[in-house]
C-alpha cells in the first residue's frame, strides 16, 4: 500500500518575519490569516509525502490543474479555542476528519488516515497558538482544504493532489451583538438535488449560491432559505443547517430540523444541537431554560406547514446551525411575495435557540466539561 499521512516526516520551516496579530476587536470574519500553514502533498505513485509546515503565502499551481477547472476541492471548517489559563482545545475534530474523507471520496480526490492528519492540525494550531483570540465568542478558524493538483484538463481523477490547512482568527459572527437574520425563501433557484453533492462539503456546492445570494439581498433579505421540490421542503439557510420549532397542541415544543437525506450537510454544530437536544428531552442532561416537554425530529418539513403554524401562533423560532455563526436566529422569512414573522424575544433569540446555544458554546470553550472538547 503506498504510504499515508506520516505525522513523524514533519517538517517545519518558521516564518522568518513573524507578524503580530491584529487586535480582536478589528477581526472581520476569514480576512486575517496566521503565519503558518500546513502543506501535505499526495500523487498516485508516492502516496502522502512528508507534512510540512511553512510560512503562509502563495501555493505554486500549474494554470492547467484540475482545481482551477473542475472545482476538485474539497474543504472543512472547525475551530480552535483557547481560555484563560492557556489550554487550547478542538470542538469535535474527528467529525471533521471523517466529513473531509467522504467529501474526498465524493470528488475521487485521496483519501487518508484523519487521526494523523488531526495530529498534524495540532501542530499547526501549537506553532501559531499565540493567533488564538481569548476574548468571549472569539476563536481559530482553522480551514483544511484538499485540492487536485494534476496538470491535465481531462476529466478524471487528478493523480496529484495537496492538502493544505490554512488558519484565520475570527471575532463572533455578528460583532455588533446577536443579530437575527431574514431570509428570502429562494424557488428560482436550488442548492442541492437527489444523487448530487449537497451533502458533502464541497467547494463546488458554494460558488452557486453566491448570485441567488445577491438576488435576496436586492429584494431586502440577508440569506437564502433553500426549499426543495414542489412542496417546497425547508433544506439549509445560506452556508447553514436549519431548525424549526413549533408548539404543539398538546402542549410542549417540537424541534424540528430535515434528515440527512443526501441534500442536506451533516454539520457538526447540526448534530451537536440535536444530541443537546436529545439529552434533554431523555431526562440525561437537563439543559436550563429549555421547555420540559420537547420532541425533537428530523423530518421533512414545507413552507405550507411554516405558514399554517405562523397563522396559529405555533411557529415560536427558527435558527439556522453551522461552525461559522454557531447559532444564528431568523425573524423573518419572505416567501411567494409575503412575509412571514418568527415573534423572537428582545435578545433576537427564542426559547430553544437560546438555552441550546449556551449549552453548546459552553461545551465549546470548556466552561461546560464535555468530551466533545478536544486537547491540543
Ligand atoms: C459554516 O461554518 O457555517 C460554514 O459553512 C463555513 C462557511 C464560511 C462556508
Amino acid at each position: 500500500a503506498r504510504p499515508d499521512i506520516q505525522p513523524g516526516r514533519l517538517e517545519i520551516e518558521r516564518h522568518p518575519k513573524p507578524t503580530a496579530p491584529p487586535p480582536s476587536k478589528s477581526l472581520v470574519f476569514g480576512h486575517t490569516f496566521t503565519d503558518h500553514m500546513l502543506c501535505i502533498p499526495w500523487d498516485i505513485l508516492n502516496g502522502w509525502g512528508a507534512p510540512r509546515i511553512q510560512p503562509y503565502g502563495p501555493l505554486p499551481l500549474e494554470p492547467s490543474c484540475t482545481v482551477l477547472h473542475y472545482a476538485q476541492t474539497v474543504f472543512e471548517g472547525m475551530k480552535a479555542y483557547r481560555d484563560d489559563s492557556g489550554r487550547v482545545t478542538l470542538f469535535r475534530p474527528d467529525m471533521n476528519m471523517k466529513r473531509m474523507n467522504n467529501s474526498a471520496a465524493r470528488i475521487a480526490l485521496p483519501n487518508f488516515d484523519g487521526d494523523a492528519l488531526l495530529e498534524l492540525i495540532k501542530k499547526l494550531v501549537q506553532v501559531d497558538k499565540h493567533w488564538i483570540p481569548q476574548e468571549a465568542g472569539h476563536s481559530l478558524y482553522i480551514r483544511p482544504t484538499l485540492i487536485g493538483t494534476q496538470k491535465f484538463i481531462g476529466v478524471a481523477p487528478p493523480s496529484e493532489a495537496l492538502l493544505f490547512v490554512i488558519c484565520s482568527p475570527v471575532g463572533p459572527y455578528y460583532p455588533a451583538g446577536f443579530k437575527p437574520v431574514s431570509l428570502y425563501a429562494t424557488t428560482e433557484y436550488i442548492r442541492a438535488a437527489p444523487g448530487g453533492t449537497g451533502a458533502f462539503k464541497l467547494g463546488v456546492n458554494y460558488a452557486p449560491g453566491v448570485m441567488p445570494q445577491k438576488l435576496a439581498a436586492k429584494k431586502g433579505y440577508q440569506q437564502n432559505l433553500w426549499l426543495h421540490g414542489p412542496d417546497h421542503l425547508l433544506t439549509e439557510v445560506g452556508t447553514m443547517n436549519m431548525f424549526v420549532v413549533l408548539k404543539k397542541s398538546g402542549g410542549g415544543l417540537e424541534l424540528v430540523t430535515p434528515s440527512l437525506d443526501g441534500m442536506i450537510l451533516p454539520g457538526v454544530t447540526r448534530d451537536s444541537v440535536l444530541a443537546i437536544a436529545r439529552e434533554h428531552a431523555s431526562g440525561k442532561k437537563k439543559i436550563p431554560g429549555l421547555a420540559d416537554k420537547l420532541t425533537v425530529s428530523e423530518r421533512p418539513i414545507s413552507m405550507k406547514e411554516i405558514l399554517t403554524a405562523s397563522k396559529k401562533g405555533a411557529l415560536v423560532d427558527l435558527f439556522g446551525s453551522g461552525t461559522a455563526a454557531v447559532i444564528s436566529t431568523v425573524d423573518r422569512i419572505g416567501y411567494l411575495g409575503e412575509d412571514v414573522h418568527i415573534p423572537l424575544e428582545k435578545d433576537g433569540m427564542g426559547p430553544v435557540s437560546r438555552p441550546i446555544w449556551k449549552e453548546l458554546v459552553g461545551r465549546q470553550v470548556g466552561s461546560i466539561d464535555h468530551e466533545w472538547s478536544v486537547e491540543v
